[in-house]
């Protein structure tokens, strides 16, 4: 038998204990501090072992236990970043998708994987109400945002053959609340960070369309060529939605691609889409399944209209992956449709989730975090020493403690004192924000498991922690 081989009963019994591992952390994950605890030195100790020359067999699992000690503890009042709360009935997909190991390249590859990753996209098509886009998963909204953005530039700007070329220059348009990852896409795809134009919000942090328009005329005027506009759906500071449908008629006024970055917010279209308005106008939109929909890491989508757009971008056929049939189902290729080869079955989750659920059961979820997140605005202004910083567009709250004291520099350096402790103590996660220079607690709810109670220890606790630094 190969030394790498393992006997039908070793895998079950493997299996048994990352079970029974895996049950113990959701069964503890209520009662258990949040952050991962540990200093780098202790980590370093417990993780960074020689590699054994003979295997350790099942010694190798003894460190799982440090492994789930010192990982974050995502129960109900996590509410950091935008990271969905992993629900478990797809996470108990994904040893089976990598028993299956279905590489999900093309159709002649995997026939059920293509078709369930084209039959989940099209539902998160419909779900935004773009039934004509098509799609591909990938790894989650910066890979989406990269893809998307790299179709816009092959499109206005073909540079895939001759690089890109000189002249006047190219630039991308979008909201100062833009999302890391644009500025991250536009400098990897070679239009430069500099020919990112940052156009400035409202109160509220949706873009000024007529601020945009006026930036897009000052370019042309000048010979530079507009690639694309990207509007936000839920900004990641405070959920903001920019004005979709009056951005959509600018970008297309001056021929520029639409890109949406819905990755936190586009799937609340399940439970709110007159909020969505315009969403359709959209070349591509990204989405996130692993933050709106619950789902464990490593479930992104990008949704657009032009399979051609995604070909001109993408495909790079080599020999070694030649069509071998020409009949309209079995010859479709994602490949030439994205930046990856080899792919994941990462469908597989979401298609189990959704089905085992059902729609409703998210719509339900969702309510419920859009609810919260008001139940804690509600709590915040009831709550004289504290102040909410943004509107609650979505599940986002941005807000900060104040209690009396009116120096920003110092308020900046309470608030982000008080942070540092909260975080510290465990009893509930957040993150932060920085609002017009200043430092703002952030509450973002995309959480199967918060309750009420959840939601209101976070004015307690932020209340406690400022009593406490006096
Ligand atoms: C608006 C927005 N866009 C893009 C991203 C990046 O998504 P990911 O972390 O899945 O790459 C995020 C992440 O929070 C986001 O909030």
């Amino acid at each position: 038998m190969n030394p790498i081989e393992i006997s039908l009963e070793e895998f079950k019994s493997l299996c048994e204990q990352f079970l029974a591992i895996a049950s113990d952390y959701l069964k503890e994950m209520d009662s258990r501090s949040i952050p991962a605890t540990g200093s780098g030195a202790e980590i370093d100790r417990l993780f960074r072992a020689e590699l054994p020359e003979t295997g350790l067999a099942h010694e190798a699992l003894r460190t799982f236990s440090d492994l789930v000690q010192h990982s974050r503890a995502q129960n109900g009042r996590f509410f950091g970043y935008v990271l969905g709360s992993g629900e478990a009935a797809g996470a108990a997909t994904d040893l089976l998708c990598s028993v299956l190991n279905q590489n999900v390249t093309a159709w002649r590859s995997s026939p059920a994987a293509v078709t369930i990753e084209k039959t989940v996209v099209s539902w998160l098509a419909k779900i935004v109400s773009s039934r004509e886009f098509r799609g591909v998963l990938c790894g989650g909204g910066s890979a989406a945002n990269l893809m998307g953005l790299a179709m816009a530039r092959e499109k206005k700007v073909p540079a895939n053959k001759t690089g890109i070329p000189n002249g006047p220059g190219f630039a991308v348009y979008a909201s100062t609340e833009v999302h890391m990852s644009i500025p991250k896409a536009i400098a990897l795809l070679g239009i430069g960070r500099d020919n990112l134009r940052l156009i400035p919000v409202d109160n509220s942090f949706r873009m000024i369309p007529s601020q945009l328009e006026q930036a897009m005329l000052r370019d042309t005027d000048r010979g530079v060529v507009p690639i694309a506009v990207v509007a936000s759906a839920g900004t990641v500071n405070t959920g903001a939605i920019d004005p979709l449908a009056e951005i959509a008629a600018i970008a297309a006024k001056f021929g520029a691609w639409f890109h949406i970055d819905g990755a936190y917010g586009a799937l609340g279209a399940i439970a709110v889409p007159h909020k969505f308005s315009g969403i359709d106008c959209a070349d591509s939109i990204s989405l996130d399944p692993h933050k709106w929909l619950y789902q464990s890491i490593d479930c992104g989508c990008l949704l657009y209209r032009d399979a051609s757009a995604a070909k001109r971008a993408f495909s790079y056929s080599g020999d070694y992956v030649r069509a071998l049939n020409n009949d309209p189902v079995e010859s479709f290729t994602f490949f030439d449709e994205t930046i990856e080869l080899s792919r994941r079955f990462r469908a597989l989750k979401l298609w189990f989730s959704l089905r085992y659920h059902g729609l409703a059961a998210f719509r339900k979820s969702i309510e419920n975090d859009l609810q919260h997140a008001q139940r804690l605005g509600s709590s915040i202004e009831e709550t004289p020493e504290l102040q909410l910083m943004a509107p609650i567009e979505l599940s986002a709250v941005c807000f900060r403690y104040v209690g009396g004291i009116h120096n920003e520099n110092e308020l900046n350096h309470l608030n982000s004192e008080i942070l540092r402790r909260i975080v510290e103590r465990g009893n509930v996660y957040l993150s932060n924000a920085t609002l017009q220079s200043r430092f703002c607690l952030r509450a973002c709810v995309v959480n199967h498991r918060t309750t009420n109670s959840d939601i209101d220890r976070v004015v307690a606790e932020v209340l406690a922690v400022a009593k406490r630094i006096g």
